[in-house]
């Protein structure tokens, strides 16, 4: 698929690029720089995105990015509409300008069993006369369906469905969307203008993380990725667009002309299958990987079933099957009724949907103090999975939907998202059902509790709060942020109450002695907490920044902001002003960063953290110190997992082998080592080193 040595003389090309003096360039030499620095951006935009598999790390990937940005500043002509850079755009739409379809954007009739799917065929056999019909089958994308039109190679303009005739132009949004090609060579078919149609979607995790996020903030959450994904296409600000994740594919060209204006598909490539091997070609994201050509309708039916077993492992949110004839001359016979074409058909998966009875509703309080009713719910069974609770999100989803407790609601889980309540069944009432009374003081510490201006949830404000500083340590602590492991919700909950720890650098200050006391804490448990403890004080300071909990910023954010000072705390000479000059950083977000740094009890819990040991400020990469050196592990290490020490080693240009072998420098050498060792101990110009030597090493 792709093309090793290509890739090969790419990353040293990069590597030669990011060595290059630039101060001193002429606007020639800079021109090739720059159409250099796009190829190669271009190309791991495409592993990172497309196939998420990036062969350089986020590190140089960024250096290579503000590099072209520089040169870009300093010669603007050499900025083109295509480059990289042009994917952050910033200005604010007020309103969608509307533009026309080239084609009408149509919808597809829907079929819910076999039979509906023989019964389609028998049509299609009747229409073209056919006796065995070859179909594309395809998933089903369950997002916000988007048209893009490329002329001479450019993306020049994406559009909303809108009615079907007529959309918003998006342009500007959906170029923030990395797996939208800013060019693509469609010249080399032949092809000078070409509409696509395709899907903005969210991946199933990312949509998890974002609405995690937004509860915890009191933000109204999406009830599904398609929601997120249509509300995220049509937000005002690119930046915000940006910041939500999103991808695309593309399942579908509906038009494609060459120079003369002559329809190209219609003689070239004329099966919808090849149509979307080009556009995978073309680097587009694309359901190529999983596209079958079925003859028949009996092994479109298998495929179908097939999918509807898998459809949760799969990473997108999926509601069926797409069927079309794959070869696109019979579109012309086969044609449209006034809503659909004949040609193809929906193949709609099962709801994962339940009824069942509200027993009670209680209230949460998140970490920033966010208050979210949530309902007990008489357990169900919902697409294999048993549902308890759900979230009824705020007040005003409450009011809106009328629920009440005893009512029978009717609950939906797409994938493996949080449920949500789609309706009440008002025909199941007896009358016995009863309104929900909001609190009017925090169920965690009885502080009066309010509901800001412009949001949609109550809020406790005592920053002291136990269920926030629990809920705080938790998020401390989580996979995502300093990654603690062995010290579960539910230990952080046993902890506070027995005041071992009243906030987030107590952490660092346990008294195991006292820990070895409670019950069901062994010597071992003891020790292994003491080591994730102790490991967390080597993460990378983006988690730091990630796990201190600021409002809005995710991983992403943090990221951004680890990669624009050398210790966290620095964040505090930013400005507002100067946070919304950073990439995905809006005004909103810039606002809490800057008010949390300037606050002098979140800067004392990071100087705390400083003085416990642990990271704050960033790792210089010294690049080429252990350049070339081929590293083994074998044993268990007490510090550091493999990853970790294995990111150390590459950080510094060094490469990890998984077997010993007369090309390798190191064997590092942990608890009860594998035959590694012996092995190793055969070939002279091995050094053995132990855990400790080595941690000195990369220091
Ligand atoms: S083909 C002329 N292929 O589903 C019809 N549509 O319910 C062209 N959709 O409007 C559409 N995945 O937004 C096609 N693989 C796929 C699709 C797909 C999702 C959406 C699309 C369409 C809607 C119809």
């Amino acid at each position: 698929m792709y093309d090793k040595s290509l890739e090969k003389s790419l990353i040293e090309k990069s590597r030669e690029l990011l060595r290059l003096d630039v101060s001193g360039l002429s606007r020639e030499e800079a021109e090739t720089v720059v159409r250099d620095l796009r190829d190669i951006i271009r190309y791991h935009d495409w592993r990172y995105y497309v196939l998420a598999s990036p062969v350089v790390s986020d590190y140089e990937y960024d250096k290579l990015f503000k590099l072209l940005k520089y040169l870009e500043e300093r010669f603007p002509d050499l900025v083109t509409p295509d480059s990289p850079t042009q994917r952050v755009a910033s200005e604010i739409t007020k309103m969608f300008p509307q533009v026309k379809h080239l084609t009408p954007m149509l919808s597809l009739d829907n079929s819910y069993n076999e039979n509906d799917l023989r019964e389609f065929d028998r049509r299609v056999r009747e229409i073209t006369g056919l006796d065995a019909v070859e179909y594309a089958v395809e998933p089903k994308f369950d997002g916000a369906g988007i048209s893009l039109l490329y002329e001479n190679d450019l993306f020049v303009r994406g559009a909303t469905r809108g009615d079907g005739e007529v959309g918003e132009d998006i342009t500007n949004n959906l170029k923030t969307i990395k797996t939208i090609p800013l060019s693509a060579s469609f010249s080399k078919y032949g092809i000078k203008r070409v509409e696509i149609r395709g899907e903005v979607l969210v991946r199933k995790d990312v949509f998890k993380e974002l609405n995690e996020e937004r509860l915890k903030e009191g933000l109204t959450i999406f009830a599904n990725p398609r929601n997120m994904a249509s509300g995220s296409i049509r937000l005002q600000d690119p930046k915000e667009v940006a910041s939500r994740n999103l991808e695309a594919f593309v399942y579908q060209i509906t038009y494609a002309e060459d120079e003369e204006g002559v329809n190209v598909l219609r003689s070239k490539l004329v099966k919808h299958s090849q149509h979307i091997q080009m556009l995978d070609q073309l680097k587009f994201k694309t359901p190529f990987q999983v596209i079958r050509v079925c003859q028949g309708i009996e092994e479109v039916i298998q495929y179908c079933d097939y999918w509807q077993e898998i459809r949760d492992d799969y990473p997108y949110e999926i509601d069926g099957m797409v069927i079309k004839v794959n070869d696109t001359r019979l579109y012309e016979k086969l044609r449209f009724t006034s809503h659909y074409p004949r040609w193809a058909i929906a193949y709609k998966f099962k709801a994962r949907q339940g009824t069942t009875k509200i027993k009670e509703v209680v209230f949460q309080v998140g970490r920033t103090g966010a208050i979210t009713p949530v309902a007990k719910l008489e357990p169900v069974e919902i697409g294999g999975v048993i549902v308890s609770s759900v979230s009824l999100m705020n007040e005003d989803f409450i009011r809106e939907k009328d629920i009440r407790i005893r009512d029978t609601v009717l609950v939906e889980r797409a994938g493996d998202v949080i449920p949500y309540v789609v309706m009440v069944v008002k025909e199941a009432r007896d009358g016995d059902e009863k309104p929900i009374q909001f609190p009017q003081t925090c169920p965690s510490c009885g502080y009066p509790i309010k509901r800001p201006i412009g949001e949609s949830i109550y809020r406790c404000f005592n920053i002291n709060c136990p269920s926030q500083v629990i809920e705080r340590i938790i998020h401390f602590t989580s996979k995502d942020g300093m990654d603690i492991r062995g010290l579960s919700e539910a230990t952080i909950k046993k902890f506070y109450n027995l005041g071992l720890i009243k906030s987030i650098p107590d952490l660092y200050r346990l008294n195991y002695s006292i820990i070895k006391q409670i019950k069901g804490f062994g010597e071992k448990s003891v020790q292994n907490l003491k080591t994730s403890i102790e490991e967390s004080k080597t993460r990378p300071i983006y988690k730091l920044i990630y796990s201190l909990g600021i409002r809005y910023v995710g991983e992403t954010t943090a990221k951004t902001l680890s990669s624009v000072v050398k210790c966290v705390e620095d964040l505090k000479e930013f400005t507002k002003e100067e946070l919304t000059q950073l990439q995905d950083i809006g005004e909103k977000v810039a606002e809490e960063i800057y008010n949390f740094f300037h606050n002098y009890k979140n800067l004392e819990i990071i100087y705390q953290l400083k003085s416990l040991g642990v990271n704050t400020c960033r790792e210089e990469i010294r690049e080429g110190k252990l350049k070339g050196q081929v590293f083994v592990f074998t044993g268990t290490m007490k510090n550091l997992t493999r990853e970790r020490a294995k990111e150390m080693v590459e950080n510094l240009g060094g490469i990890v082998s998984d077997s010993v072998s007369k090309k390798v420098n190191y064997l590092v050498v942990g608890k009860e080592p594998g035959s590694k060792l012996q092995k190793a101990k055969k070939i002279p110009t091995i050094k053995i080193i132990s855990e400790d030597e080595f941690i000195e090493m990369v220091r």
